[in-house]
């Protein structure tokens, strides 16, 4: 299977402002090895595979292509050496076709024009070989994500990769399409192809790579061979302690329905209509998980829920107060919020651990009396939230901005969970939080369940859905299409409903 050495990294560091984002990285690639690059947020991953595309020049250390030093003063000089990286943010232009898009810089010419025929010939020929079906023809703009990382994966192959880089290629994907993708970068590797998969889902690690390496907090923690790997070794290896994957939680007693949303239409920024009647309940003790790629109104569906964004027609009812467009009064039924985005929604980046703790509530009794603040009280109540939620920082005068992503994450938990509540809505409340919080912070949620709140789980990620909720509701198009029981559904099943089928 793997062959010669395609790559090789040896001490690559690489210092930003205050930041040591990679500190002596090895790195070793094989041909037609597909090697797994893990780490939680912020270990260094993109800086390690941008240094080596080009992206980025490394303070130290060596890079070694095909046997010989390189040095990438570009990404074009990355390419020209047969490297190929697919990023995130695709970089193709929608208004052109797949075959335009995949010669895009390289097009067949014939007598000074470009010809068109012969680019579409082409595409399909590399599309056959590699078993990455496309439609030349195709205009990129109207494609789903996945077919959109198929042409960039075919413009790779098109100016001849031999090495392919994919940062978080999964992220965008349906469990379907991740499924798909996993496929062809085993074919791609059976043809010779050596491939970086970086990705934080120990579960694709484990199904598609043959040995992975694991970055931690800039610094190359280990090389393990997957077959020798376990999600509770590589998870070990991520975070540096032992965690628990697994959720424990009782089975849910779910009482009266809490929240009840009929047939409600929400617009998003630009008024167009992006929850298109959607009904759903959640009850007091149980937790609903809405699933569903991104971008199926779930933003729009819970900003209205909190009031903080119009309702355009239906309802949405907190027991059995229609909630309108006041987000402080929403919040004072009992509703906690935890926002997808909290850079934006959740946290003041300038004020301290103790002023966010109380953003919502400053003005109330025992943080204030007759409008004069009572700092005692604030920052007493700041010690203990911040020893309780276990948020990590030198102390609850520093700046929340100057957090990591799970400490700030966790300072809107204890801010919303320390309070009692009758409904928790929480928003992908574990995105870009490191594997240790995300436990902290899915307990919180059982605990929360436990202690009598409906709690209504918005999540892209269905490890957190099946880890967490007692029912599932699939989201797509603006509406709830299904109503599932996670006991007796599979992933599969979900992945099909979030794709349309079903
Ligand atoms: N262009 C940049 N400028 C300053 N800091 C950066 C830049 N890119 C990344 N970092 C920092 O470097 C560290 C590693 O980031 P990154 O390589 O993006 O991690 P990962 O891809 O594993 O999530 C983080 O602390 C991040 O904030
Ligand atoms: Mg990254």
């Amino acid at each position: 299977m793997a062959g010669d050495v395609l790559l090789e990294a040896r001490g690559l560091t690489k210092r930003f402002p205050g930041v040591l984002a990679n500190d002596s990285v090895d790195l070793l690639l094989h041909r037609g090895e597909i090697l797994g690059l893990l780490g939680e947020n912020g270990a260094g991953k993109s800086t390690l595979v941008k240094m080596l595309f080009g992206i980025h020049q490394p303070d130290e250390g060596d890079i070694y292509f095909k046997g010989q030093a390189v040095t990438n003063d570009g990404p074009g000089e990355a390419i020209a050496r047969g490297m190929s990286m697919v990023h995130q943010h695709f970089q193709l232009v929608p208004p052109l076709t797949v075959a335009e898009n995949i010669v895009l810089g390289n097009e067949p010419i014939s007598r000074g024009f470009f010809n068109k025929r012969a680019a579409e010939k082409r595409v399909r020929e590399i599309s056959e070989q590699y078993g990455l079906t496309v439609e030349p023809t195709d205009v990129v703009g109207d494609l789903p994500v996945g077919i959109q990382q198929r042409v960039e994966i075919l413009k790779a192959l098109y100016r001849g990769a031999e090495m392919l880089i994919l940062d978080e290629p999964t992220a965008v994907l349906t469990p379907q399409e991740t499924d798909e993708l996993l496929v062809i970068l085993r074919q791609l590797a059976a043809d010779g192809v050596g491939i970086i998969f970086i990705t934080h889902k120990l579960r694709e690690v484990l199904a598609v790579t043959d040995r992975v390496t694991v970055l931690r907090q800039g610094k190359g923690v280990g090389t393990a061979e997957t077959a020798n790997s376990t999600s509770a070794s590589l998870a070990e290896l991520m975070v540096g302690r032992s965690v628990v994957l697994r959720v424990e939680k009782d089975e849910a007693a779910p009482a009266e329905p809490v929240l009840i949303v009929n047939d409600l239409h929400v617009r998003d920024d630009r008024r167009q209509l992006v929850v298109e009647g959607a009904t759903l309940q959640v009850r007091a003790g149980e937790i609903l998980g809405v699933a569903g790629v991104e971008g199926n109104g779930q933003r729009e569906l819970v900003e209205a829920i909190t009031g903080i964004r119009p309702i355009d027609t239906g309802s949405a009812v907190v027991d059995g107060t229609p909630v309108g467009s006041k987000p402080r009064a929403v919040r004072e039924l009992g509703v906690a919020y935890i926002p997808e985005d909290r850079e934006k929604d959740g946290l003041v980046g300038g004020y301290s651990i103790a002023d966010n703790l109380v953003l919502a509530t400053y003005y109330e009794e025992p943080f204030a009396s007759r409008g004069v603040r009572d700092f005692d009280a604030v920052a007493q109540q700041a010690e203990e939230l911040v020893e309780q939620f276990d948020v990590r920082t030198p102390s609850i005068n520093t700046p929340v901005q100057s957090l990591s992503g799970g400490n700030k994450q966790k300072v809107i938990v204890a801010r919303e969970l320390s309070k009692e509540n009758r409904l928790v809505v929480a928003s992908q409340p574990t995105r870009g939080v490191d594997v240790g919080s995300i436990e902290f912070i899915h307990n919180q949620l059982i605990t929360a369940r436990d202690a009598g709140a409906a709690v209504l789980l918005v999540s892209a990620e269905l490890d957190e859905i099946f880890g967490l909720a007692d029912r599932i509701a699939v989201i797509y198009e603006g509406r709830i299409v299904a109503e599932l029981d996670p006991t007796t559904t599979t992933r599969e099943e979900v992945g099909l409903f979030m794709a349309g089928g079903g």
